[in-house]
């Protein structure tokens, strides 16, 4: 069956391939869970296996996947996925834990990759259900914990993980109770380790719990000797780990800064000292106006338009504004919203064409040609000062320039900042004019307008 697994497998890399792109990713999607088909098929038909615990075990976990996922709204998205990161983790550990039951007196290499499919498992899952808590805001609270002394706890949790693994693997068939206590200890590191991590950043840690959760599957791999689980759990431990970077670089963060420094507890406060001026601001109506003469229009989708789900009154607009004549693109920030691919996933789901999506480096240069630009929600990955001011906590962000268009209409409920918690200077420029109110709403007083026009 070897042969199904290299199938299987060259499904994987070229489904990976295929989700980098809008255009492709559901195609990629399928093509993916074709190899993981074949690849559980080929496993299944290799062993003597007991169907009816692994028929029971399809149609449960079949049952709640798909409940889960038909009934999860896209803003909870990251938290499913979370507690799914969870759940990979648990399975790999007691894989491992279960070959040992088995096999105590397996070959060191064995025993090494058991302790260490034990050992991440145990973290994914603990680190995971936390993250899912923080996010869910289920039994703690979504702001950073940290306490005095916290990283010489973890360094020295760390040290007994590996002092454990030291003992384990000299004595494997003595060392049950060693096994037992490594499970503990892997669950603590993983609560230890999400603790400190404002709520805000979760998706940051979700997206490294999930190559966590690959490495798992990975080690297990190795365990049972099946190429496949060591092929499949390298690439959601390496393409996870890519995932997490690119979200740190569009931030301008490293991942040591997502991991250590509470970022996320600033989330939340409102701007106010030093602001420059004031802001001005309109009514729907008057923006109408302004809209309808419009010959270029830019939308800048971010995290407030997911809150709205204002997605569907958006791509409404971007009809009425193409059959009056005028241009409509979509700008993409790598990082709006509260997930990766969030804008993405959103504006897809309200049918808008993906040669309209431009992402934030080929969208910039275009910006002062736009006559307006409409940012909906968005507010961290606008602001200008990540551009221009050395002294601000997000300088060398990347953003979208929306600030650069002729003119600039922000739709927002109020002067709040966003994630990062700071100011926004774009809505103190002269070129720009406020429409507070919740997104969606206004954008249907704005549809209103043209349809009565
Ligand atoms: P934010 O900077 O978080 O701003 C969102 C804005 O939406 C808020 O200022 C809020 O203002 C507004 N808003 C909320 N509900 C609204 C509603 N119903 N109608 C209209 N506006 C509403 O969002 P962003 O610009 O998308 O930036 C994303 C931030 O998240 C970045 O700082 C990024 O680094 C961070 N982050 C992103 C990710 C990923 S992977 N996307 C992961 C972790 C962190 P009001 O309250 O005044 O309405």
């Amino acid at each position: 069956m070897e042969w199904l697994y290299i199938i299987a497998a060259a499904l994987f890399v070229i489904g990976l391939k295929m989700l980098s792109s809008p255009e492709t990713a559901r195609r990629g999607n399928v093509v993916s869970a074709v190899g993981m088909l074949l690849a559980i098929v080929a496993t299944l038909l290799n062993g003597h296996l007991s169907f009816t615990w692994i028929v029971a075990g399809i149609v449960l976990g079949s049952g709640i996947g798909a409940a889960s996922a038909y009934r999860v709204k896209m803003t909870a998205m990251p938290e499913m996925v979370g507690l799914f990161n969870g759940f990979g983790g648990l399975a790999s550990l007691l894989v491992g834990w279960a070959e040992y039951h088995m096999h105590p007196d397996a070959p060191t290499f064995t025993i090494v990759s058991i302790y260490l499919t034990v050992l991440i498992g145990g973290v994914t899952f603990s680190g995971s259900v936390l993250a899912f808590a923080k996010l869910a805001e289920l039994v703690v609270s979504g702001r950073p914990v940290t306490f005095r002394g916290q990283h010489i706890v973890n360094g020295l949790l760390l040290a007994a993980a590996v002092l454990f693994g030291i003992i384990f693997t000299l004595a494997p068939e003595s060392s049950y109770a060693i096994l037992i206590l490594g499970v503990i200890l892997a669950f603590v590191i993983g609560i230890f380790a999400v603790l400190p991590i404002g709520g805000a950043d979760m998706p940051v840690v979700i997206c490294l719990l999930n190559s966590y959760s690959g490495l798992a599957g990975a080690a297990a791999g190795f365990v049972l000797a099946n190429d496949m689980l060591i092929v499949a759990g390298s690439l959601v431990g390496t393409s996870g780990i890519i995932l997490t970077q690119i979200m740190c670089k569009a931030m301008n963060r490293s991942i040591a800064n997502v991991l250590f420094s509470g970022f996320g507890a600033a989330a939340g406060t409102v701007a106010g000292a030093g602001a420059k001026g004031e802001a001005k601001s309109i009514s729907p109506h008057d923006a109408y106006f302004a809209l309808e003469a419009a010959s270029s229009v830019v939308f800048v989708p971010g995290y407030g338009m997911a809150v709205a789900q204002a997605q569907h009154v958006v791509k409404e607009l971007a009809d009425l504004l193409e059959a009056n004549g005028t241009e409509v693109k979509y700008a993409i920030h790598p990082v709006a919203g509260r997930m990766p691919g969030h804008m993405n996933v959103l504006l897809a789901e309200a049918d808008v064409p993906y040669d309209q999506l431009v992402e934030m480096d080929a969208i910039n240069p275009l910006m002062p040609t736009i006559d307006v630009a409409l940012v909906i929600g968005a507010n961290d990955v606008v602001n200008p000062a990540a551009r221009e001011d050395k002294s601000s906590p997000i300088y060398g962000m990347p953003i979208i320039n929306a600030d650069q268009a002729h003119t600039v209409f922000v739709l927002k409920r109020s002067m709040a900042s966003g994630f990062a918690g700071i100011e926004n200077p774009l809505f103190f420029k002269d070129n720009t004019t406020m429409i507070f109110g919740d997104a969606k709403k206004t954008l249907q007083e704005v549809v209103t307008e043209f349809k009565a026009a």
